[in-house]
Formats: structure tokens, sequence, C-alpha cells
């Protein structure tokens, strides 16, 4: 994917992230401007963080796949192989308290469990003795608004696990 990209897309925010979130891969906007989450579904996701009562400076926010695969497609599972080292090495450096996966990529290929994303999400996993939340994509809430509550839901058990207090959204 290397040879149609514009920029990679590393990831960004502070080395010393109590707070993780990973996504799957850059698309158009990401890969115009070399960070992730910059378009409508960044755009969410920095409300969530936002809601949450921190600043995508305090988190450090990355991507399973760290190129923009070609029309958005899906990252094919031998691109997610290349680019997982990065991503192992990335979490191992920061050592946050808590990973929040966004979407079904980054749950599936950290956890090596293909159990379907709406069965996975809102329940605690661990990856490398971090604990690690499995959420819905910010995408699909753009499509289907009516399932940020769970998201919503999945996130204040985060704020807890880090000492913070939910507030009523
Ligand atoms: N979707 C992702 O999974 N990652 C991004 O960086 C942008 C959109």
């Amino acid at each position: 994917m290397h040879k149609g990209r514009k920029n990679i897309v590393f990831g960004v925010g502070n080395p010393a992230a109590r707070l993780v979130f990973v996504g799957e891969g850059p698309g158009a906007d990401e890969d115009a401007t070399g960070e992730p989450f910059v378009g409508k579904a960044g755009q969410l996701l920095t409300k969530m963080i936002e809601a949450m009562g921190y600043t995508r400076q305090d988190v450090y926010i990355a991507n399973v796949v760290k190129c923009r695969p070609p029309n958005n497609r899906d990252p094919e599972p031998d691109e997610v192989a290349a680019c997982e080292p990065f991503l192992i090495q990335q979490l191992g450096a920061i050592k946050p308290e808590v990973i929040v996966t966004l979407g079904k990529h980054a749950a599936h290929t950290l956890l090596r469990d293909q159990t379907s994303i709406t069965k996975m999400r809102g329940k605690w996993k661990q990856y490398q003795g971090v604990r690690l939340m499995p959420t819905f994509h910010p995408s699909y809430l753009l499509r289907d608004p009516a399932q940020k509550k769970w998201v919503w839901q999945d996130l204040q058990e985060v704020m807890r696990a880090l000492g913070q207090s939910p507030q009523a959204k």
C-alpha cells in the first residue's frame, strides 16, 4: 500500500498516554495530512475523547495499518501482518493503562479473536497485560447514530478504569 500513499499515518498524541485508541487504517483525509482520525469519523472520535474529559493531546491515536488502503477497502491479512510490528512497538513504548480498539479490525488483530464486534464490544479483554476495551468504529456510528449509546457506555467503563468520574451524557 506504500506505493499509493501520500503520507505514512503513524500515530499522534502523548507518548506517555494512559489511554490509546487503535483504529483500522487511514482514509483520504488522513493520507493527505499524515495524521490519524482527522476526517469525519475522526471529528466524531475527537468529540468522544473530549466527552471523556480529555483532549487529543492527552491520549494517543494510532491505526492497525499505516498506509491508506486503496478506495478505503479493508486491509488484507498480509497488509495487517506487515504493519502490526509497528503497532506492537507503539503500544510497547507507550505502555498505556487502557487500549480502546475501534471497530472489528483492531480488535481482531490485537486479540487474535475473530468474534463479531457486536458480541465483543463492551467486555474487558487483556492485551499483553493491558486492559483492552473493544468498541464500535466511529464510521459505523456516522452510518447508524443509534449505536452511539453503546460506545458511550463502553467509554464510561474506560473512564471508571482510569479513575475518572463518568459524566451523565
Ligand atoms: N478510520 C480509521 O480507522 N482510522 C483513521 O485514521 C481514520 C479513519
